[in-house]
């Protein structure tokens, strides 16, 4: 039987992940590097949902996939994944961003912590290493995320964490942006799906 998708990503998530010293700039990428170089799909994917980037969105922030610098004693979490067309295929060389509040559920509005952009890796493969993120006035906890294969129309999400208590009572909240997370509550996998035939 092929693989589909959906068991791909369970048998990936089931699998113990790699235990290299937490906050380190290669964290996320060994966990990348254990992601399939092909996904496997049985059809046509539902693209990822847009949502609003909301008030605290910075341009310019740095290149980088290690964003612990600042993060003291604040608790880790690694997101990874894919950036995928309709039918499935890895998009090399798209840009992924991300900004988010701190444990505080504060952002950093005069400078760049929490903030970072890379691209995806020939296999489409993107992972950020950076903290838990907090909820903040009506927001449950989120990640945003820009995502933009290259030449093509920028998406604008977010990302949420399953079974958070507050994500019932945050009108904004998707149950399609929520991350499969593994590795004990601090790796979050998530595959975006561009409008890329
Ligand atoms: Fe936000």
């Amino acid at each position: 039987m092929t693989p589909t998708r959906r068991t791909v990503l369970k048998s990936l998530l089931a699998a113990p992940p790699v235990i290299v010293c937490t906050g380190s700039a290669s964290h996320v990428w060994s966990q990348v590097s254990e992601l399939p170089p092909t996904p496997s799909c049985d059809g046509g994917s539902e693209q990822t949902p847009q949502q609003t980037a909301g008030p605290f969105y910075s341009p310019n922030s740095p290149r980088r996939s290690d964003l612990t610098e600042d993060a003291g004693s604040q608790p880790r979490f690694s997101l990874l994944g894919f950036v995928l067309d309709t039918r499935c295929r890895a998009i090399p060389g798209a840009t992924v961003e991300i900004w988010h509040a701190d444990e505080q559920g504060e952002y950093d509005n005069s400078g760049y912590r929490w903030r970072a952009h890379q691209f995806t890796d020939d296999s489409g493969r993107w992972g950020f290493d950076t903290i838990k993120t907090r909820h903040y006035s009506f927001r449950t906890p989120h990640y945003h995320i820009q995502v933009q294969a290259p030449g093509r129309e920028l998406l604008t999400t977010q990302l949420y964490f399953p079974d958070h208590p507050r994500n019932g009572t945050d009108r904004l909240f998707d149950p399609r942006l929520v991350m499969a997370v593994s590795d004990q509550g601090r790796t979050g996998r998530f595959d975006f799906v561009l409008p890329v035939e």
